[in-house]
This record gives C-alpha cells, structure tokens and sequence, in this order.
C-alpha cells in the first residue's frame, strides 16, 4: 500500500486515469490526485474524485482547500508522484523548475520519485524543445514510461506520442516502488554508443543516417536496470535518454570518440551507434547554391569500436554491432577479428529494422554463435545484458 500522488494534465487522454486510479485503488494504493487547468477540460475532478476516494485539488489559490490539505503536505507525504498524462507544456515547466500552478509546486516541492507517462501529438513529441525537455527531466531522476507509437485522436495522425497502457503505466509504477535490489552489475561502468552521428557538410547541413538510437537506448536502460553505472554517447535522437544513465550528447564520430574515450576506463563497451564511416571536409561558410553543385571529399572517420578494442585501457567486454543484409554470421565472424571486439550482435537488416520497433539478431563471439527469435529491442537489450551480466558479474565477484 502507497500513497500515489496523480498530476493530471490536459490531453485527451486524461480519461484513461479513471481506469488507472481504478486499479491503483483496487491494489489498496491512495490516490490523491491535482489536476492542471487544461486537464479539468477534458476529464471532470468530480468523477475524478468519485473514483480517488481522496482529495483532488485544481486551484493553487483556494485557500479554504489549501489549508484543509495543503499542497506541500500532499508532495511531502507521497511515495511515488505519477504524472499522467504528462503534456508538453507540463513537462516544459517541470524542466525549467517553474512553480505557477498548483501541478508545477507540488512537483518542485515534493521529494518522492516522479514518473511521468507523455502523451501529446507525435510532432510536438519528436520536437527538440521536448526531447531536450525529456532529457534534462530524466537527468533529475524522473522515470518515463511511453509513450507509445499508434493513432492519435487526430485524424490520420499516427506516430509516437500515445499515452502508456494503462497496464504499462501501473508495471511502471510497481518498478518504481520496488526496493531497489543491487542487480548483477552493480559497482560495474558500462559505456553504450547509440544513434547516428552527424557529419557536418557547412554550418548548415550535414550528412546523416536514419538510425533511431532504440537498439543502444534499450542496452542502456536494460545496463542501468542491471546496476550498472552507464554512460550514454548518443548522436542525435528525438527519444528520451532512459532514466539513471549519464548521457552525453555529441554530433559527429569524432566527438563520439573523444566522449567514449573520456569515458573510460570501463568494465563493458557496447557499440550501438550507427556512426558515420566518412565525415566531410567541411566548408567554414554556408555553401552557396550560385558555386554550382558542390564537390564532397569524404575522410575517413576513426573506428570507434576498433579503437576502444585496442585501446590500453579497453574495457573487459567490448561488444559490437554489425548490420547485414546477407551472409549475416560470416561476415560477423569477419567484423569481430577485424575491429577486435568480444562479441558482434549481428543484426539481419534485410527487413526493415532502421526505426523500427524490433530486430532479428544473432549474438557471435569466436567460439559460438546464438540465433535470438525476432524480438522488440527492449528485449534485445535485456538479453544482450542478461548475457554480459553471465559474463561480468557483479564488481567483487
Ligand atoms: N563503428 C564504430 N565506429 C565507426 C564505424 C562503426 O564504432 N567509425 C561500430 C558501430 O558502432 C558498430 C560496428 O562498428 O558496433 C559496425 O561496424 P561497421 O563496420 O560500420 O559495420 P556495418 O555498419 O555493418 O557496415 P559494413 O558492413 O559496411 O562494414
């Protein structure tokens, strides 16, 4: 039994708190909840509260309210803080620290894990206000759960941006309030590449691939779940870094390695990035189009994975990506002696996998080789880590 504090913003999804407060209130939890201005619109605080059996406050400034229950008290006194659904603008103020209603002060003032579960429009989602957003959010410790890819409410819109199940959302909840078990990989570093890099061509353009960064987000976050400390180089990606990783965002293949190299040492390296094999000689002025067609010399950029394998301080367990259309073992036997890795998770890009939610993968190292069914590449992740952990062990093992 927990005292589970709701925020409620505005969103056509609010509805589907009723649903989540059902159950929570079915498993014995509490369930006060505050509801923004925008989410009183769309779902009524009476019906709310009908369900919640527990206070719901909507005014920062009703003072009768406020001193019968107190909006600090409430923050202070929760376990878990679930902000559901979690808008843009709610998550805009929640990352600037801003207090001016009463959803944004009861977030500032309260001390309890905060998991939020986003649900807006997918343009609004992959915009880079709200990744950044997301990002600086789940470096102060919030949780994220979602949101999901599918139709939206506005016709013919589609992509992510859904909010979580509510049976997803009430799975993170019971995560959250789990004690935290030390994991197999605690006391252990683990560095993750993911994402594409981006190859500056001018001040304006660059060249880039289509790489979501799923694949080495999901190892992160599964590393992390595992009680690793995980630094996460990432290209640019409109997801959100998982929670409880350190990420460092770099643009180019060259400022990946020097972050990867900072980065050490490191007991385990997993190589995700889909990192670019050229770069540009890149022009100092933006490129004009009356210079006619422009001539691209390409460079060849440092192998990231191939120059942590030899580094002096090469992490225990270095771990690689190849991605195949053909010949997938043998040419992921070829990759793992040339680039001097531990293990090559060679993925079968014959189907479409690039911003996809699954992948097909075959774990190689010298001496075997699994052949994994086609799975979501959170489950990649978690078995990818299940295996490592098998390996390593925890720090003192
Ligand atoms: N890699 C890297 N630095 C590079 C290029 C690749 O660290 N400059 C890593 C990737 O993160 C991945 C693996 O090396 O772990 C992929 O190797 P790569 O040779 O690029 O393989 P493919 O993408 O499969 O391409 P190709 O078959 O053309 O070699």
């Amino acid at each position: 039994m927990a005292r589970i504090l709701l925020v409620i913003s505005g969103g056509i999804a609010a509805y589907k708190m009723l649903e989540v407060i059902r159950r929570l209130r079915e498993r014995g939890h509490e369930t006060p909840v505050v509801m923004t201005d925008a989410a009183t619109r769309f779902v009524t605080p009476l019906s709310v509260g009908a369900l919640s059996n527990a206070p719901v406050l909507t005014d920062l400034f009703d003072l009768d309210r406020e001193r019968e229950i107190g909006h600090i008290r409430l923050a202070r006194s929760a376990d878990l803080v679930l902000v559901a659904p979690a808008s843009a603008d709610l998550l805009s103020r929640m990352a600037a620290g801003q207090a001016d209603d009463l959803a944004t002060a009861t977030l500032l003032a309260t001390g309890a894990p905060v998991l939020a579960a986003p649900a807006m429009n997918p343009h609004m989602w992959a915009h880079p206000a709200t990744a950044r957003n997301v990002a600086r959010l789940a470096a102060d410790g919030v949780r994220f759960i979602g949101p999901e890819a599918g139709e939206m409410a506005e016709r013919g819109e589609a992509g992510v941006g859904r909010l979580a199940e509510p049976a997803a959302i009430l799975a993170a909840i019971d995560a959250a309030l789990a004690p935290a078990a030390p994991g197999p990989l605690a006391g252990r570093h683990a560095v993750v590449t993911s994402g594409p890099t981006h190859e500056p061509i001018d001040p304006v353009r660059y060249i880039a691939n289509r790489s979501s960064g799923r694949q080495g987000h999901a190892i992160a976050a599964a590393l992390a779940a595992a009680g690793a400390r995980v630094t996460l180089v990432s290209g640019p990606v409109t997801i959100p870094a998982p929670a409880g990783v350190d990420l460092v965002a770099v643009e180019s293949a060259r400022d990946m390695l020097a972050a990867v190299e900072a980065a050490l040492p490191a007991d385990i390296a997993v190589m995700a990035a889909a990192v670019a094999d050229f770069r540009v000689d890149a022009a100092p002025h933006k490129m004009k189009k009356t210079d006619g067609p422009p001539v691209l010399t390409l460079t060849e950029n440092p192998d990231i994975l191939a120059t942590v394998s030899a580094s002096s301080a090469r992490p225990r367990l270095v771990v690689g990506f190849a991605a195949e259309t053909q010949n997938v073992v043998a040419y992921a036997r070829d990759k793992l002696a040339r680039k001097g890795c531990d293990w090559i998770v060679a993925n079968d890009v014959s189907a479409d996998v690039f911003g996809g939610t699954e992948n097909t993968v075959h774990l190689v190292s010298e001496d075997r080789v699994e052949d994994w069914p086609r799975l979501s590449k959170e489950e990649v992740g978690t078995r990818l880590v299940a295996r490592i952990a098998e390996t390593i062990g925890a720090r003192g093992d």
